[in-house]
């Protein structure tokens, strides 16, 4: 039996996280994901009012693998988050509600109800291209400043392990690393989708009921990889702090769980594929890991992990 136990702050049974969004945030689903196999969920991005988020359609397929979506953020708001909450029976796996905002107050009073209400970790998603109507406005994680600031704001009313979920729509992901972390994030994870737009030529118009939307899905897998790659070069060469990465984007199969993992991944996010495969894939996901770890005589995730972030370093030392 090889060892899957993983690490982003608080102990996970395996690496695989259902990333925010994909699955809403009822208790009945929450239940179903807990039940999946999968090491720890994230909710939907809750906001602290309720946000009916965008016109349909919000979410689309453009070609086998490539999703679009714009939801704009649709949720309870945390009240009524917390209230679902209350009537899920215990679940045996970490529950990591992703909370979004408008200002650094927001992001700080919401983080603050979580805490109370008992959760130790907590998503910051400051990174959703699509949160504003037409997506009009740079988001927090386009912007340095506003970035510190939020982050700084909720590490300052909280003491919740944060993970701050970065965007792959900078020039220099690394930089937005470096800020979250010195101002208090206690892990990353990246990607959040990719600025896209679909036109449909029959009626010569956008897709999205929003227009700008983000991609997703097994399509941007290795955009993913390479944003991923950066970060953990940088803190391989000591420019930038350690702290836990979730490796995020396209991720379908085994092989790929284990690509992310070699790129210096500590777990990893499934999200889109859901779509295709339903919750089974987390199942599937671990027992296909297993048989590659059993295959290449590896019995715990550490032994593997970063190897090709290594041997890259070697390359450019
Ligand atoms: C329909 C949909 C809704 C999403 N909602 C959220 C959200 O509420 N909060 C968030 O941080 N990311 C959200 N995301 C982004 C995903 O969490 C993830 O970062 C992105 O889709 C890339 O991973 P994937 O290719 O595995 O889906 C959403 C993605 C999709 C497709």
């Amino acid at each position: 039996m090889v060892d899957l136990s993983a690490d982003i702050g608080i102990p996970l049974k395996n690496p695989l996280i259902l990333t925010s969004g994909i699955l809403g945030s009822s208790a009945h689903l929450l239940k179903r994901v807990a039940s999946s196999g999968a090491g720890a969920l994230i909710t939907k991005s809750i906001t602290e009012d309720p946000r009916v988020g965008h016109e349909n359609p919000t979410v689309i397929e453009v070609s086998e693998g490539l999703i679009l979506n714009a939801m704009g953020l649709p949720n309870p708001g945390v009240d009524i988050f917390l209230n679902e909450l209350e009537t899920l029976e215990a679940v045996n796996l970490p529950i990591i509600p992703s909370v979004a905002g408008y200002s650094e107050d927001e992001f700080g009073r919401v983080a603050s109800r979580l805490e109370d209400a008992g959760f130790r970790i907590i998503e910051l998603n400051i990174s959703c291209p699509h949160s504003t109507a037409l997506s009009s406005k740079k988001v927090i994680a386009q912007d340095i400043d506003k970035t510190r600031r939020v982050v700084n704001a909720v590490r300052s009313v909280t003491s919740l392990k944060l993970i701050v979920k970065l965007s792959p729509n900078v020039t220099d992901i690394v930089e937005f690393a470096d800020v979250a972390i010195k101002a208090g994030a206690d892990a990353l994870s990246l990607i959040n989708t990719i600025e896209a737009l679909e036109v449909d030529p029959y009626v010569e118009a956008p897709v999205l009921g929003n227009v700008f939307g983000g991609q997703s899905g097994p399509s941007i897998r290795c955009i993913a990889q390479r944003k991923l790659t950066d970060i953990a070069l940088a803190m391989w060469k000591g420019e930038i702090e350690r702290v836990p990465l979730i490796g995020v984007g396209g991720v379908r199969t085994p092989k790929d769980v284990f690509r992310f993992l070699l790129l210096g991944a500590d777990a990893v996010g499934i999200g889109s594929s859901i779509l295709y495969e339903d919750l089974a894939i987390f199942e599937d996901v671990i027992e296909g890991l297993e048989q590659i770890m059993t295959d290449k005589g590896y019995d715990m995730l550490d032994e593997f992990r970063g190897k090709v972030i290594s041997q890259i370093l070697d390359m450019t030392i």
